[in-house]
């Protein structure tokens, strides 16, 4: 019989890698969107016909009861949140319903329905905040510094607990910065790739942004999702930290991007204070050394090329809009 997988969170970055993946491996795959009026399925277009979507949303309890009983999934992936930490301190009591609260609903209608089902929580780096220790690893306390931070660290809580309560497989990915070109705009590498191009191609001049001087592991999306598959394909369920065991500032981020094309970034980076935060997360660097003992689990692409991969798409991308007449075939990034 084949694995029956569901994917909260489908039309986002890592739902679409994820898909992708689970595919490959011969998965039916299901994945949840919430109703906006207009469609969110960009990132998930070239693979509509192979997977079956359901609308629902992690706000609504009884629609994820219905849902779950109805697909039957082997495997859910609970990849929907709110995900950015800038608009948490905007909509704290949103981001905790949907991000941490969330993660209760889904669970508990796993609860409801079978209790043999594996469930994956996409757990996060901003839970170590103003960081105990560095590197980070899977005992190092949390001490979250946003909104988001500390939803997550209650979404983790209660992955925990409801695997210690009903013995469950369920385990928490405690997942580092992850990037490609599908990452949404407002985040920082993708915000810096999109303008890069943009100023490139004479669509722009500059890019306003906050701290430079944070800094961050970061790591290929399309890389991560490997991880999050394979805690689920385990005898037991654990949580891990998934990183790449190298920290950068977000000042070399933009250095290499402008270098790509050619450019000097003091030229066109405009430090604008409503970028700053109200708490930053100064430092974040994983030690992913239990995932690679025990999952066999190495990220593959190198920040460099990560940056790079990511400016090259946008430029390709923004080329199309600069010169609409260019019909290029081109698949999805
Ligand atoms: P993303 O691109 O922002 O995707 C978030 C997804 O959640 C989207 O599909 C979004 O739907 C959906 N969503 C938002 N609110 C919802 C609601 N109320 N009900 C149902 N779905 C809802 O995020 P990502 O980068 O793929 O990250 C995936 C998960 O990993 C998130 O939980 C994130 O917090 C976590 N995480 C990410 C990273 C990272 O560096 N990327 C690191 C650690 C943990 P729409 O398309 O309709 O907006
Ligand atoms: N977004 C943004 N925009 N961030 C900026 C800017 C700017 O103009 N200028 C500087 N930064 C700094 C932020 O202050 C932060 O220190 C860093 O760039 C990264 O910000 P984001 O890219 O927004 O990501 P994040 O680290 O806050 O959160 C991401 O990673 C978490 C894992 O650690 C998100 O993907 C979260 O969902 C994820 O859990």
């Amino acid at each position: 019989m084949a694995n029956i997988s569901l994917i909260t969170g489908i039309t986002g970055q890592d739902g679409s890698y994820l898909a992708e993946l689970l595919l490959e491996k011969g998965y039916q795959v299901h994945g949840c969107y919430r109703r906006t009026s207009t469609n969110s399925f960009q990132r998930i277009e070239h693979l509509l016909d192979q997977v079956e979507m359901h609308c629902t949303d992690l706000m609504d309890q009884a629609s994820l009861e219905r849902l779950i009983a109805k697909v039957k999934p082997t495997e859910v992936y609970n990849l929907a949140a709110q995900s950015f930490v800038g608009s948490s301190w905007d909509q704290p009591i949103l981001t905790g319903e949907v991000t941490g609260l969330g993660v209760t609903r889904l669970l508990e209608a796993i609860r409801m329905v079978d209790t043999s089902i594996r469930f994956y929580q996409a757990s996060s780096s901003e839970m170590y905040g103003k960081v105990h220790e560095t590197p980070q690893r899977e005992t190092t306390p949390f001490h979250p510094r946003s909104p988001y931070g500390v939803a997550k660290a209650y979404g983790h809580w209660m992955t925990v607990n409801y695997r210690e309560s009903y013995d469950m497989f369920a385990c928490g990915g405690i997942l580092f910065n992850h990037e490609s070109p599908r990452r949404g705009l407002e985040f920082v590498t993708r915000k810096i790739s999109d303008a890069v191009a943009r100023i490139k191609l004479g669509m722009a001049n500059e890019v306003r942004l906050g701290n430079l001087e944070a800094r961050r592991d970061w790591g290929f999306a399309g890389d991560y999702v490997e991880a999050m598959w394979l805690m689920l394909q385990q005898d037991a369920p654990v949580d891990y930290v998934i990183g790449t065991g190298e920290t950068y500032r977000v000042g070399d981020f933009v250095q290499i991007a402008f270098e790509r094309v050619g450019l000097n970034w003091e030229d066109h980076v405009v430090i604008d204070p409503k970028f700053y935060r109200p708490a930053e997360v100064d430092l974040l660097l994983a030690d992913p050394a239990k995932a690679q003992a025990e999952l066999n689990w190495t990220p593959k692409m190198p920040f460099r090329e990560l940056v790079e991969t990511m400016v090259d798409h946008d430029l390709a991308r923004l080329s199309l809009v600069a010169k609409p007449d260019l019909k290029v075939v081109r698949k999805s990034a």
